[in-house]
């Protein structure tokens, strides 16, 4: 990595350990990493590795055991509301299953109004919220005309999950965290939303962590790799290293579970 980028968020000996004694499971263990600014970076493990759970420490949800985030060079302080509120204009998710990750009693344009008045455009007059949320919706293909009324559960699994991304176009964060964001969806929708994803990338500069158990996908959309297995990371790096001169045995075990359409594409990319 360059010298003049700017690290985005870092964790020093970030470690989560849920219960006690026999029944002990070390989720995250003791993790290092450096984001980059405006980096695509995916975290790859297979079910079980500790991705989630990383993936909710840095964003707040959950507290580590141990270990320190650092946001833009600073130590993250979420210990007030108001501070984690400020904290999460920066950082934002996008979840495995959208079905989740909305309240079921709110429209999608209240949806969409949250996210205008979190950046603080509150008070614009209705014309430019109905313009700002005009403009979300059709950057993901979808007509805001069309849904204003709807619930969220009345979408598909796919527009449900574009409407997540124009949720995030809106809120413009720093960093966006995309846990497994295609695994719910049918393939079609897949390679659609990590369209969408890159896309929004390249428009905002935002850094993306990419969180999947599908190494193909990694080498596919990320600048770097992170290989956790068992809550440590193994091996990390460009993914090009990492994906095509990988040095961890897990990591080799990984791709070699990758179906071949994979390699006769990789082929085809480098
Ligand atoms: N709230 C929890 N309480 C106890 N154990 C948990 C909890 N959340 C996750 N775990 C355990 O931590 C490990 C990592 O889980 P997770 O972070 O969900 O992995 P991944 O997202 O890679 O599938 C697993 O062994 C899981 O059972
Ligand atoms: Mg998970």
């Amino acid at each position: 990595m360059s010298a003049e980028k700017k690290v985005c968020l870092s964790a020093s000996k970030l470690a989560k350990i849920f219960g006690f004694g026999s029944h002990k499971t070390v989720a995250v263990d003791y993790v290092d990493f450096n984001f980059y600014e405006g980096e695509v970076v995916s975290i790859v493990g297979e079910s079980g590795s500790g991705k989630t759970t990383l993936a909710k420490m840095l964003l707040g949800l959950i507290n580590p055991t141990e270990g320190d985030i650092y946001f833009q060079g600073k130590k993250r302080d979420i210990s007030s509301h108001r501070k984690k509120k400020e904290y999460w204009k920066n950082i934002q998710a996008i979840f495995q299953d959208p079905f989740s990750s909305y309240n079921i009693f709110n429209k999608i344009d209240s949806v969409l109004l949250d996210c205008i008045r979190m950046r603080g455009g509150g008070n614009f007059p209705q014309a430019k919220k109905v313009e700002m949320m005009t403009d979300a919706c059709s950057f993901v293909n979808l007509k805001f005309a069309e849904l204003t009324n709807k619930y969220p559960f009345e979408l598909s699994g796919g527009q449900m999950q574009r409407l997540m991304i124009a949720r995030i176009f809106l809120l413009k964060p720093k960093i966006l965290l995309a846990d497994e964001p295609t695994s719910m969806i049918d393939a079609c929708s897949r390679a659609t939303i990590l369209d969408y994803l890159m896309k929004l990338r390249d428009e905002t500069g935002m850094t993306t962590i990419f969180i999947t158990h599908d190494i193909g996908l990694a080498y596919y959309v990320s600048d770097s790799v992170y290989i956790m297995e068992h809550g440590k990371i193994v091996e990390s790096g460009p993914a090009e290293d990492v994906i095509l001169r990988p040095k961890a045995a897990y990591t080799q075990r990984l791709i070699n579970d990758v179906p071949k359409i994979y390699e006769e594409w990789d082929l085809s990319t480098v």
